[in-house]
């Protein structure tokens, strides 16, 4: 029998992680055609709004607009209608905003067609921060209680890093939507990345999408770093 695992194609997301539109707009053109996909988030955002997507946008770019909303329901579902009305692809909710938060973001993104997703718990958090904010659970119970809710809750998918793509498989199903940063090609500097996974590796393991910022943006050739990235991914 062929799962959709066998047939999962694992798309490259460039994470665009600088400080100025002019810098941004540099990488996607140098990179070119062979991606579709890049990642704004607040560090760009909250400089320069709206109109780094429209430009992304108007270059036939698909924005994963990484702005993790946490708020009262009703917020989250005016912000996730608002994340499409500016022409975002995907974004996301913290999972930790709870059922109720969770499913009115679901209704926000079923209307528009946005692909929304969540976080569930953020790497930066070991058990003792979680511990800190009231959480007696290790990250990855946390992670697979999160995961549960956000799926029962309407969304399709969350972010995850790439040792929690079993887990995730195990508990939310095959055809969960599973966003996976923390990649690294063989060799390439980790930066402050702990527990890194190869392209090939975070696609055989089941990510639907990787998130790639620094292995492509500081490569002397982002193109050819790129590229190197979709050939392992059999692209
Ligand atoms: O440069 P690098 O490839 O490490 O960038 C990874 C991107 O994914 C960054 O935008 C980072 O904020 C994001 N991210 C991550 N780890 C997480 C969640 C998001 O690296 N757990």
């Amino acid at each position: 029998m062929t799962g959709k695992a066998d047939r999962r194609r694992t798309e490259l997301i460039v994470a665009l992680d600088v400080n100025t539109q002019e810098e941004a707009l540099a990488v996607t053109e140098n990179i070119g055609d062979a991606v579709q996909w890049y990642k704004i988030g607040k560090q760009l955002f909250t400089r320069f709004g709206p109109g780094i997507v429209s430009e992304l946008r108007s270059r036939g770019k698909k924005v994963f607009l990484d702005l993790k909303f946490h708020d009262i329901p009703n917020t989250v579902a005016q912000a996730v209608r608002s994340a499409a009305a500016i022409g975002a692809d995907m974004t996301n909710v913290h999972a930790a905003g709870g059922p109720s938060m969770l499913r009115a973001a679901a209704e926000a993104a079923n209307e528009t067609g946005l692909l929304c997703i969540a976080v569930t718990v953020l790497t930066s958090l070991d058990r003792e921060e979680l511990e800190a904010v009231g959480v007696h659970s290790n990250p990855a119970e946390q992670v697979a209680r999160l995961g549960k809710l956000t799926r029962k809750c309407g969304l399709p998918g969350v972010v995850c890093s790439a040792r929690e793509i079993v887990l995730l498989r195990e508990t939310c199903g095959d055809s969960f939507t599973l966003v996976v940063p923390g990649i690294r090609p063989a060799g390439a500097d980790k930066g402050d990345q702990k527990r890194v996974m190869t392209p090939g590796e975070a696609a055989a393991a089941g990510a639907d999408f990787i998130v790639v910022g620094r292995p492509i943006r500081a490569a002397d050739d982002p193109a050819a770093a790129a590229a190197a990235i979709l050939a392992e991914l059999g692209q």
